[in-house]
């Protein structure tokens, strides 16, 4: 049996181990209410600069792979000026380094958790476990929720990038215990760039700005601040983008392309530009769209990507732009989440190659063209309350464990074609609903035709309070693949269930707790 976590210490590998499954129960007990950081200990908005995360270094490349090698650890960094806040993170850094991967190069990379055994102030067990948000992974590489890497174990994750260009994310996936992980900062960038991209123009390089939003609050003594007891979710007072609170990015005269993430555990944000000039989506989660669609603002719920253009030029140097947050129900505001961060425009020379948008992007993505099929396989899945759990048709992912991981809510065959309904009857819940394993194109909210910036293929979607929606999706890569909320205490309590693509004429996909016999990175080049 191919094991895929292996143990840290040398000479102890842990191929043969048992899956170890060391905690069935969503982990949400008391820590005591901690006094707060009062708002008055804030930055002033538009005051702290705005910063780019870390770019991953390979630590090699071949003829078709990059390697890289990251460890997960605890570390301590100033999220707020002149305080220091404990973390969990990615190399050392929050957010983690952004991998920037080549459309038809692979990437293996090496995840090392080197974080201590129990968290010290939340008492669970630091366990992991890395989803690469957006690309299509293979069954073993998906970041599976109960294949976990204890502290002190790898895994090497084998990442092939044969899709079309898009901006994703990786993030920590572990059962129970994701939240909490993804909040202490277990999230990063993973940007693929595709040659048949680059002839459009789009801005590049400097002018190409990965915007990673996230939202935290603190404790008095500067410690990341959690309500351990809220099972709606998690929220902050203070709006970080890339790690900053409220940042001020200088900006020149021309077309910025920002790719944004909303990495906050529960919190969706409606956003707009202070001047009522339009923000140019030109693609989402899963590549860019067929054309530019250029809206007055967007909503953007946990786990989704918009890329978008600003065009900054009509403004005269020293205007300043802010981005607005008009928020949504059902989320808890504060009077700091109402601006994400400003931009403040400068009479800088810059090079004007790669200031375009075409009027067509991608207008031939399958995602966005395949027809829907004149009778086509519809499935419902209901989003219900049940028992103090969150689940997805009655099923939680303790379900999916009990059953020995058999249990799914679809077996699917791979090459078809099938329309997925998410329907929420609540008035009172809305839920970002993320499929793994496969592009999907929204065809309709409750009837009618979705936002405009929402046709770009796509893998989350926010369903709201008393919506149904309704995706088109063509299957590819058999093996079994998650279903879930993202709103990440929700997943954890315990709104996650999996489908299962087969190929009836192929051979039988790779479990999801397999990996390669091997580790894939040799120990003389670490
Ligand atoms: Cu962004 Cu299943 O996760
Ligand atoms: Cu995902
Ligand atoms: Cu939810």
């Amino acid at each position: 049996m191919n094991v895929s976590r292996r143990s840290l210490v040398l000479g102890a590998a842990g191929a043969g181990a048992a899956i170890a499954v060391p905690t069935l129960l969503p982990f949400r007990a008391d820590s005591g209410a901690p006094a707060r950081l009062p708002a008055s200990k804030f930055p002033k908005m538009f005051t702290v600069p705005f910063a780019h995360a870390p770019v991953a270094q390979p630590i090699r490349r071949d003829a078709t792979t990059d390697y890289y090698r990251i460890s997960l650890e605890q570390f301590t960094a100033e999220l707020l000026p002149g305080i220091r806040t404990s973390l969990y993170g990615y190399n050392g850094s929050f957010p983690g380094p952004t991998i920037r991967a080549n459309r038809g190069r692979t990437v293996v990379a090496r995840f090392e958790n080197n974080l201590p055994s129990m968290h010290p102030a939340w008492a669970y067990e630091s366990f992991a476990t890395i989803h690469l948000h957006g690309g299509g992974s293979l069954p073993q590489y998906d970041g599976y929720a109960s294949d976990i890497i204890h502290p002190g174990e790898f895994k090497d994750y084998v990442w092939l990038n044969t899709e079309c260009g898009r901006s994703a994310w990786y993030h920590d996936h572990a059962m129970h215990h994701t939240s909490l992980n993804v909040y202490a900062g277990l999230a990063g960038r993973y940007l693929v760039d595709d040659p048949a991209d680059f002839a459009l123009g789009l801005p590049r390089g400097e002018f190409d700005v990965s915007l990673q939003l996230s939202d935290a609050m603190f404790q008095a003594d500067g410690g990341l601040y959690a309500s351990l007891k809220d099972t709606k979710g998690l929220w902050g007072d203070v709006l970080l983008v890339n790690g900053r609170p409220w940042p001020l990015m200088k900006v020149k005269r021309r077309k910025y392309r920002f790719r944004m993430v909303n990495a906050c555990g529960s919190r969706t944000f409606f956003l707009r530009l202070s001047t009522g000039d339009p923000l140019v989506v030109i693609g989402s989660d899963a590549g860019l769209a067929p054309a530019p669609i250029p809206v007055p603002s967007f909503r953007i719920t946990n786990g989704e990507r918009y890329d978008f253009v600003v065009d900054f030029a009509k403004y005269p140097a020293g205007t300043r732009v802010e981005l607005i947050n008009d928020s949504l129900p059902y989320n808890d505001d504060y009077p700091t989440t109402r601006k994400v961060m400003a931009f403040d425009v400068v009479a800088d020379e810059f090079d004007p190659a790669n200031n375009d948008v075409p009027r067509e992007l991608a207008p031939s993505n399958p995602v966005m063209t395949t027809p829907t099929p004149a009778k086509p396989t519809i499935r419902n899945f209901k989003t219900i309350r049940q028992g103090g759990e969150w689940t997805i048709n009655g099923n939680t992912w303790n379900d999916v464990i009990d059953s020995e991981y058999g249990l799914v809510e679809a077996t699917v065959l791979k090459g078809s074609t099938e329309i997925w309904e998410f329907q929420n009857n609540s008035g009172g819940w809305s839920h970002p609903m993320h499929v793994h394993g496969v592009d999907a194109r929204i065809i309709s909210r409750n009837g009618k035709a979705p936002y405009a910036y929402e046709n770009c293929p796509k893998d989350t979607f926010r369903l709201g309070e008393n919506e149904t929606i309704r995706l088109q999706m063509t299957f590819h890569e058999p093996g079994k693949y998650m279903i879930h909320c993202h709103n990440v205490v929700h997943e954890d309590h315990d709104m996650m269930s999996q489908y299962e693509c087969i190929d009836p004429n192929g051979p039988a996909a790779d479990s999801p707790f397999a990996a390669a016999a091997e580790p894939l990175l040799d120990a003389r080049e670490l």
